[in-house]
């Protein structure tokens, strides 16, 4: 029989194989064809086991997410397992590439496990801000033990086939041909007279478990702060250990239909096709040929190019830092052995996977060094004419066809790549800092970037762990030109009344890991200040402008960095501790510009945050600098710690109605001016009932 679903016979062995390509989604027809399978092989006398297996690349990918919170079809997944599970003859299931999701609830339900070399198994529901939703959080525990399976559904991330075997997922690992060493498993069992073994049955080890629990929740509350999947995925295993099995399913069940209708999973749900569909950039279709990176080069070892060789490096790609003397390079070099140390000694990174990567960062002061780079990623001072010197020189050494990037976070990329006879092959890639640990790339197409170093760029992202979103020139790009918007709001506010914790606690609330003063006493005061000096310089405005940061820093605070900022820190410690000597300046700035000072509304203070901001992703859309919302939302998340929960400025805009938001700009223009007048595309889509949803 051939169809979304094999059976065959192989002596006293019924093998069922789903084949529903290109990841045997589990889909309807696929789950009564499993269902009907089973039966015809517990109906037959003359087979004594089954195997399960996966046709094509992998055993399967789970559901189709495109159906989640949609209505339900019979036959459902849980019934079939528990078909399984219930069948009087032994149930192996054979695993190559990925069991993901319900396609390892499935596995979980057989009653042996085999794999091959490529196996790996995964519950990522949580990444969509879903829990397991059919067996994982009752089985898995069962089967392995509840710290791991714990670690397992709260992480998302995949096991392979050797830590599956020492958790006791799988029975055994098959070398050579998976189905025919499943096969001879299956015939083992049977010749050793060996039946059914439910999962279900195990007993589960309880020791320790108050306190694992405990840690659990414990470090959840400080890693998903406002997040309500990771919460019921704790309570559903723990449920594992309290109730029945079935019990344990229906509870999961209800935590399932819960969050699959829950704005935070409709919010992380579309951040994951929004990440996805980043990747596809108008004027680059999607099989352009890539360049062949084997080697990169980064120039400056300072905050951002150790970061970004580390980035690199992390991601297998050999790189050579470059630097103005040996002197800052020797630093430079010896400040990234000390970040992976600090690693180590914290238990994140094995010693071994610092001296490897350790072995693929090398350093140098001469540019022929790097002439063979397949990639260049200048990381200097944020200084145009030092920028372009850099590049003629790079245009005069480095190899036909290496792509020449710039990690500036706000000069001209096309005035950077009109520096070489090369424009085509530059770009900006702006990392965030610190690089090597948060995942946004804004990558930054000029007018004349070559598609096939778009490609290239966007797929090396991939590569090295990051995700890639492109971008067009324009000040500050997308995330900080509307961090611009954002951070001048919070000032307002603190002339008009509020003070630095009330509106850090506001922000925080929502779900950010910081405020905007305790993020601004982190990065450091002063270099903000210098931006801002040189920039009223170079563009006088009359924008309305608040002084009090820059009074801040001629005060001589600096920021965590010298324990005074917008807070005060004691010694050895970040957090931030109000101080009356900048509740004092504040207020006194206030009676300068002759403001009354006023009580200010949480509700005020996270719309004059958050609208403004908006508001500019309505023209950077508009201008085509961000390609689509979604693009803008992933920026905010990957690069500014937006709450994933809320999934973006502009998914949050749309949760509140643009209608709402325009009204809110429209109230703040007629107050404050023209700074906050509403962008043209808001007032278009919220007069016409649309959204940015709309737009993708
Ligand atoms: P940094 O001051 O920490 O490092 C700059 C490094 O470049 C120094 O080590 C310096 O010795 C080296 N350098 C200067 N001139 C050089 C030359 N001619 N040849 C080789 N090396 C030279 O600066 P940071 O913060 O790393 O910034 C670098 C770039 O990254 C700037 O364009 C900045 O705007 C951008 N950026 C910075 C972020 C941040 O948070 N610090 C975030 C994103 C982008």
């Amino acid at each position: 029989m051939v169809g979304v679903v094999e059976y065959e016979t192989h002596g006293a062995i019924a093998l069922i194989a789903l084949n529903n390509p290109p990841v045997n989604a589990m889909a309807v027809a696929l789950r009564q064809g499993t269902a009907d399978a089973f039966s015809k092989a517990e109906a037959d006398q003359n087979i004594k086991a089954i195997v399960l297996t996966g046709r094509g690349r992998c055993f399967c990918g789970g559901a189709d997410i495109r159906e989640f919170g949609k209505p339900r079809k019979e036959p459902f997944l849980t019934d079939i397992i528990n078909q399984i599970e219930a069948c009087g003859k032994p149930v192996v299931a054979a695993i190559h590439g990925a069991a993901a999701g319900g396609g390892c609830e499935l596995p979980l339900g057989c009653h042996y496990r085999v794999g091959d070399a490529s196996a790996k198994f995964a519950l990522p529901e949580i990444k969509l801000g879903l829990q397991p939703g059919a067996g994982g959080t009752q089985r898995l525990p069962r089967l392995i033990g509840i710290a791991p399976a714990l670690n397992i559904i709260l992480s998302g991330e995949y096991v392979n086939a050797d830590e599956g075997k020492a958790l006791g997922f799988f029975d055994e690992i098959i070398e050579g041909d998976l189905v025919q060493g499943a096969l001879d498993y299956a015939n083992k069992l049977i010749a050793e007279g060996k039946g059914p073994r439910p999962t279900r049955d195990m007993n589960i080890d309880d020791t320790g478990a108050e306190k694992i629990f405990a840690d659990t929740r414990a470090k959840i509350a400080r890693r998903s702060r406002g997040l309500i999947a990771p919460e019921r995925c704790i309570e559903a295993v723990e449920s594992a250990l309290k109730l029945s099995l079935d019990e344990g399913l229906a509870l999961e069940r209800k935590n399932f239909d819960e969050l699959v209708v829950s704005d935070q999973s409709k919010a992380q749900r579309h951040l994951f096709f929004a990440e996805r569909q980043a990747h596809k950039i108008p004027g680059v279709a999607a099989d352009t040929p890539v360049r062949e990176i084997n080697k990169a080069a980064v120039i400056g070892c300072g905050t951002m190019g150790r970061g970004i060789a580390m980035s690199l490096a992390n991601g297998g790609v050999p790189v050579t830092v470059l630097e103005v003397n040996k002197e800052a390079l020797d630093k430079g070099l010896a400040m990234t052995r000390d970040t992976y140390a600090g690693s180590v000694s914290r238990g994140s990174l094995a010693q071994s996977d610092m001296d490897a990567r350790l072995k693929l960062i090398s350093g140098t002061t001469d540019y022929a060094d790097i002439a063979d780079a397949g990639i260049v990623i200048e990381a200097v001072f944020e200084d145009m004419e030092l920028k372009k010197q850099i590049f003629a020189k790079l245009d005069a050494t480095c190899k036909p066809g290496a792509i020449l990037a710039t990690n500036t976070s706000s000069l001209d990329v096309n005035e950077i790549a009109a520096a070489t006879k090369r424009p085509g092959d530059v770009i900006g890639t702006h990392f965030f800092s610190p690089a090597n640990v948060m995942k946004l790339m804004e990558n930054v197409r000029a007018e004349k970037t070559a598609p096939d170093v778009i490609a290239t760029v966007m797929k090396l992202s991939k590569d090295i762990g990051k995700v890639g979103v492109m971008v067009g020139v324009c000040d500050g790009f997308v995330g900080n030109r509307m961090l611009y918007a954002y951070r001048c709001q919070a000032e307002f506010l603190l002339e008009e009344g509020a003070l630095p914790h009330q509106v850090d606690k506001v922000i925080t609330d929502f779900g950010f890991p910081m405020g905007p003063f305790a993020m601004g006493d982190l990065a450091g005061l002063d270099v903000g200040y210098l931006v801002r000096q040189h920039r009223r310089k170079t563009k006088p405005s009359n924008d309305r402008y608040s002084f009090i940061g820059d009074r801040i820093v001629e005060m001589g605070r600096h920021g965590q960095k010298n324990r005074k900022g917008w807070y005060l820190y004691d010694e050895g410690s970040r957090k931030p501790v109000p101080d009356r000597e900048i509740e004092k300046l504040i207020v006194g700035i206030s009676g300068e510009l002759g403001i009354v000072r006023r009580d200010i509304t949480d509700e005020e203070i996270l719309q004059r945050c958050m609208y403004p901001m908006i508001n500019v992703g309505a023209e950077i859309l508009s201008e085509g600098i961000a390609i689509r919302p979604g693009d803008i939302d992933v920026i905010w998340i990957y690069g500014y710690g937006f709450p994933v929960g809320k999934g973006g400025p502009m998914f949050y805009a749309d949760q509140a109605g643009l209608k709402a938001v325009y009204e809110v700009m429209s109230a703040l223009h007629a107050e404050h001016g023209d700074m906050l007048q509403p962008a043209p595309l808001l007032k278009e889509l919220a007069s016409s009932g649309k959204s940015f949803a709309g737009l993708q």
